[in-house]
């Protein structure tokens, strides 16, 4: 881990002289991820350090996810666990943010009225403020905002990898695909000005950084709201002029808003990873277009076609959904005769959950739950074996891994991904952490590949 970068603003330095400690867990996407790195950079101007170590920490923070009800499930069950923590540590704060807070607001403290603070997605830069009052008062704090604020502030950050950094480019999702609760807890797009955003990645560069992630809910769409607009393709142009990085990847990207430019850019620049996570969520037109999510199935075909018209090599990922509202049998089969047709590197699976807010919840053709999990097993099924066909290509090929690290078990056996961003694993010592090797691969499952390094 680093310390925060940008300097002390000043504003909080009275009380900063008394160093506390803060212990965060993060559920849900890589924007919680990145977010919870700026609340650690926005906490050490007040003086809380991260640590590891739950038990003995002045703060406690929750940065939760919505997205399935087993997410939001989980958030009271580890806030009950966490009031055991406090009940040994009564001086203890419990913070809670992220989109089960931005939803809930002040249910949050009805339903666990030992929660000091909430904050939303949208007030991230109020942490301090509001921790330093819930401090002061000994009362709890709720503070969400309906949107982000007019002028996007530039947020400090303590980064948890040093080599591979988020970097959050586009905020919000305007889509309103039936089912999802993203677009009520991270409100509309908003882009962030491309020369901050290629300042920080120079910043990264300069302090030895190989690898970025652009983030968005609805990354494909980034820059239209800008004026002059752009495309994500340009934005990917530029921070390819950064010669120390050596890997720029994007997530989530949308099948509709992927047009061929973005493509033709990732095409041509070298350091833009041969990946694609474009989710299509369900093989079928009719449930498609009860999504509404914009596109049918054929153009999603075009989409892959354009794709591996420029990058034959490309991986190819998606997310699915089973068991939506009035989601028939045949209309099921259709994704999975469409994971076969595509081809997927990969696929994340769920099973339907109906959300607060989303006219999909209300609807009355509920799929019953067995039903919706004997899909989710079929379809893993299918997923894991063309993965596994996927991943076979592999075989006898050396290619470029970024090392992560070492395994928890064997501090021989290193972990990294390729470029297309598959797992492989291979022996070495620790020290190449965060180095590029070349790894000639010799076995494959669906899930990763394992090798001997060059
Ligand atoms: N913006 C991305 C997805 C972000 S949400 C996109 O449009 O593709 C991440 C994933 O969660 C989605 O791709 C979807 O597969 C899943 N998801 C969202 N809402 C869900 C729900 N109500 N039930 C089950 N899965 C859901
Ligand atoms: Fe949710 Fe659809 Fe927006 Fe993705 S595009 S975040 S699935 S509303
Ligand atoms: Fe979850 Fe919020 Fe991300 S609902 S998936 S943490 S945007």
């Amino acid at each position: 881990m680093t310390s925060a970068t940008r300097e002390n603003r000043g504003q909080h330095a009275s009380s900063s002289t008394d160093l506390k400690s803060v212990y965060i867990e993060t559920f849900g996407c890589q924007m919680n991820k990145s977010d919870s790195e700026h609340m650690l950079g926005l906490l050490d101007e007040i003086g809380y350090k991260q640590t590891a170590n739950l038990k003995g920490a002045d703060l406690m923070i929750l940065n939760t996810c919505a997205i399935r009800e087993g997410a939001e499930d989980k958030v009271y069950s580890y806030l009950g666990a966490w009031r055991k923590v406090k009940e040994q540590n009564p001086s203890a704060l419990i913070a809670v943010g992220g989109c089960v807070a931005q939803d809930a607001g002040e249910k949050l403290i009805k339903r666990a009225p030992y929660v000091d603070v909430v904050f939303g997605t949208h007030n991230l830069h109020r942490l301090p403020e509001l921790v330093l009052q819930a401090r002061e008062t000994n009362q709890p704090v709720v503070e969400t905002f309906q949107e982000l604020p007019e002028d996007l502030p530039e947020l400090p950050v303590v980064r948890q990898n040093d080599f591979s950094a988020w970097v959050s480019v586009i905020y919000g999702c305007d889509y309103n695909c039936t089912y999802c609760i993203v677009p009520y807890v991270r409100g509309r797009e908003r882009s962030r000005d491309p020369k901050d955003i290629v300042r920080e990645i120079r910043e990264l560069a300069d302090s030895g950084y190989k690898e970025v992630t652009l983030l968005g809910q609805n990354v494909t769409a980034y820059g239209h709201d800008l004026s002059p607009s752009m495309h994500l393709g340009t934005l990917i142009e530029m921070v390819g002029e950064i010669e120390q990085i050596k890997r720029i990847r994007f997530i989530t990207g949308h099948p509709r808003d992927l047009k061929p430019e973005i493509i033709d850019s990732v095409a041509r620049t070298p350091s833009a990873c041969e990946y694609f996570h474009i989710p299509i969520q369900a093989g079928d037109d009719r449930t498609l277009r009860r999504m509404a999510r914009g596109y049918l199935v054929d153009f999603y075909r075009k989409v892959v076609e354009q794709i591996r018209e420029r990058i034959p090599d490309a991986a190819i990922t998606s997310d699915l959904i089973v068991g939506f509202p009035g989601e028939t049998q045949e209309e099921f089969l259709n994704t999975v005769r469409l994971v076969e047709e595509i081809c997927f590197d990969a696929c994340n699976t769920a099973a339907y959950s109906p959300r607060p807010h989303t006219p999909s919840a209300s609807w009355p053709d509920q799929v019953p739950e067995d039903e919706k999990y004997e899909r989710l097993r079929l379809l893993n099924t299918v997923v894991g074996e063309v993965s596994h066909r996927r991943n076979k290509r592999y075989l006898g090929k050396t290619v470029e891994v970024l090392v992560e690290g070492t395994s928890q078990r064997n501090a021989e056996r290193l972990s990294g991904r390729t470029r297309t961003n598959k797992l492989v694993h291979f022996e070495g010592p620790a020290s190449l952490t965060g180095e590029l090797v070349n790894v000639s691969i010799d076995s494959a499952n669906p899930w990763a590949l394992r090798g001997q390094m060059q």
